[in-house]
């Protein structure tokens, strides 16, 4: 494994966004909608640096792929928050083919949405990511193909306690 971003470097990307979201939504009743489980760290980071009004919620939405790519979504737990008239942040991980946020956004779409973003803690630059769905805001940039781990990341359920992302 080599790591590829430190402690330090995650913190201080987390920090911009959450600048950036604060002075976005200025005034505004936001929803931060996080997708378990990848994104609760991000989040558990960028919500305490959040100037405003926030609320948050939660969704698990289940691929039946293999372990690293998205096929058939579904959604294994819903919002609680009826996300009707909201403005949403969505709070994914990561972003690879965009597949899981177009899910979601269609959703939430349906559901009566008013407005809906995307902030992602990692932005994966590669063949398969599709460039209307790019994140509104992201902290990191990665370009290589190579599966992530650490900060959430995963593979497997695994080495998401690791405190820098390292690339395997
Ligand atoms: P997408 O639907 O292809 O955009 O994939 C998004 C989901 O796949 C993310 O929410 C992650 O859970 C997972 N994923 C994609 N790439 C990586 C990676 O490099 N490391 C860990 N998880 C990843
Ligand atoms: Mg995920």
């Amino acid at each position: 494994m080599e790591q590829i971003f430190a402690t330090e470097q995650i913190n201080q990307a987390i920090t911009r966004v959450a600048a950036q979201i604060s002075r976005d939504y200025e005034g505004k009743t936001v929803l931060l909608v996080t997708v378990l489980k990848g994104g609760v760290l991000f989040l558990g980071q960028l919500l305490p640096q959040l100037v405003g009004d926030f609320q948050i919620d939660f969704v698990t939405i289940q691929s039946y792929g293999d372990k690293t790519v998205s096929t058939e979504l579904n959604f294994v737990h819903d919002l609680t928050v009826d996300p009707k008239g909201m403005d949403i942040v969505i709070i994914e991980d990561i972003i690879d083919s965009g597949k899981t946020v177009r899910f979601l956004k269609e959703h939430l779409t349906r559901r009566g949405a008013n407005s809906i973003k995307v902030a992602a803690l990692v932005k994966k630059q590669t063949e398969s990511s599709h460039p209307e769905l790019q994140p509104d805001y992201f902290g990191l940039e990665y370009h290589d193909q190579e599966f992530i781990v650490g900060y959430g990341f995963d593979i497997g359920g695994k080495y998401r306690n690791l405190p820098n992302i390292f690339k395997i």
